[in-house]
């Protein structure tokens, strides 16, 4: 069993799916690992560290020879990962709704592809899911990059010079990445509230000292769909939802966006009129800039000037911590394969309710139930 592990080529990419750490703990188990030289570089993983580690370590071609499983943070071009077996395994996140060719062409190379953003939401598959362990970085680095843009303080200072206000801190879409943004505005002493359409979401805004802002009016919205993601809104709560969030988001400073429905755009939540009505200097944090946005005007990687207001947003946020993203991301994909490494073989035997969930392609074919009925 040789697990090979290939530098990122996406622009911008700074994460590497293996570690030192979880490198050892697949020795541990019995495979053979292998890392092109150079993967680590950017996320403060050194060549030595590696082979420190008991891999290999040397070009792509190398590494790839005879590869049973490849691992990536996005997946690779399969045109690259020639030199691997017949029907090796790659986990890596696939984005497969929005590069449904790239699918294909994975099934046409004869790989297994294991997406793993189709991660289960089952309390066993917890410590695997990758979307969890980067949204988490992703929503504590957004908080971070707007107090950095912001040109006031987010906590109050009584000084012999005179109090500085507290920011007012807003965070659309309570998930993951949005507990995490809240959490964190707390802690820098923000005053912080929050929406979401999930209305299990109210307690949890609590918990954190934040203060709820929801549509009570609209019956029937829970606002829950399967597997505890959100499903679309309907036109009424959606008006209603946004005459809420207009009165409130004027006495903001700081709007942290990060809704979400997937396999479908981001939802769109703040109108550029909404953004008029904030006060200069206020800046927003649009978290879902990469799947569309959810802020009218953001651009992926650009400081957008609104009203004198200042849109941001990462292509890639979690990138941006790389070494606590790699770590997390790594250990996700060591948690997976060694949940189902069956000792007689020397290899991982997946599940039907994990493997089916998260394999695309296999034999040729595009095999995901997600996949096959679109
Ligand atoms: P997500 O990244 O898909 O979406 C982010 C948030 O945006 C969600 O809370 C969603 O309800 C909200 N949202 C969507 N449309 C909206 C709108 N129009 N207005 C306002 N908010 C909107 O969600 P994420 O972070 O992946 O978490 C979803 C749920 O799954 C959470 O309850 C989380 O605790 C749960 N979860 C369970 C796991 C497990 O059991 N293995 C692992 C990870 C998350």
């Amino acid at each position: 069993m040789r697990i090979a592990a290939l530098k990122e080529t996406a622009p911008g990419e700074h994460r590497v799916a293996l570690t030192p750490e979880t490198a050892k703990k697949f020795i541990a188990l019995g495979a053979a690992v292998a890392v092109e030289e150079g993967a680590g570089a950017n996320a403060a993983i050194t060549d030595d560290a590696y082979r420190e580690a008991g891999a290999e370590v040397g070009p792509a071609a190398t590494v790839l020879a005879g590869a049973d499983i490849v691992l990536a943070v996005q997946a690779p071009d399969p045109a690259a990962l020639a030199g691997a077996k017949d029907g090796a395994w790659v986990a890596a996140s696939f984005d497969p709704f929005r590069h449904r060719e790239r699918v294909d062409q994975y099934a046409g190379a004869g790989l297994e592809a294991l997406a793993m953003e189709f991660m289960p939401r089952i309390t066993r598959a917890q410590s695997m899911d990758v979307l969890s362990s980067q949204s988490n970085l992703a929503g504590y680095k957004a908080v971070i990059a707007s107090a950095d843009e912001y040109g006031r303080a987010f906590p109050m200072m009584m000084t012999a010079a005179g109090t500085v206000q507290a920011a007012r801190v807003f965070v659309m879409g309570v998930g993951v990445a949005g507990l995490q943004a809240i959490a964190t505005a707390k802690r820098l002493g923000a005053q912080v509230s929050a929406t979401d359409v999930r209305s299990a979401t109210k307690e949890q805004i609590q918990s954190l000292g934040a203060k709820p802002i929801f549509v009570e009016e609209v019956a029937g919205i829970e606002g829950e769909g399967a597997g505890g993601y959100a499903t679309e809104m309907s036109e009424e709560y959606r008006r209603a939802q946004a005459d809420l969030v207009s009165t409130h988001i004027a006495k903001q400073d700081i709007v942290i966006t990060t809704a979400l429905i997937p396999g479908k755009p981001a939802p769109r939540l703040v109108t550029d009129a909404q953004i008029a009505s904030m006060k200069p200097g206020s800046v927003v944090f649009d978290l879902a800039v990469a799947q569309g946005g959810n802020v009218e005007g953001s651009q992926p990687d650009e400081t957008v000037v609104r009203h004198g207001v200042k849109i941001i947003g990462y292509a890639n946020t979690a990138g941006r911590l790389a070494a606590d993203a790699s770590a997390l991301y790594a250990r996700n994909l060591y948690n997976f394969l060694s949940a189902f490494w069956d000792k007689e073989t020397g290899r991982p035997v997946l599940d039907e309710e994990i493997g089916d969930a998260v394999r695309l392609t296999r034999g040729g074919r595009v095999v995901n139930e997600k996949l096959v009925a679109n």
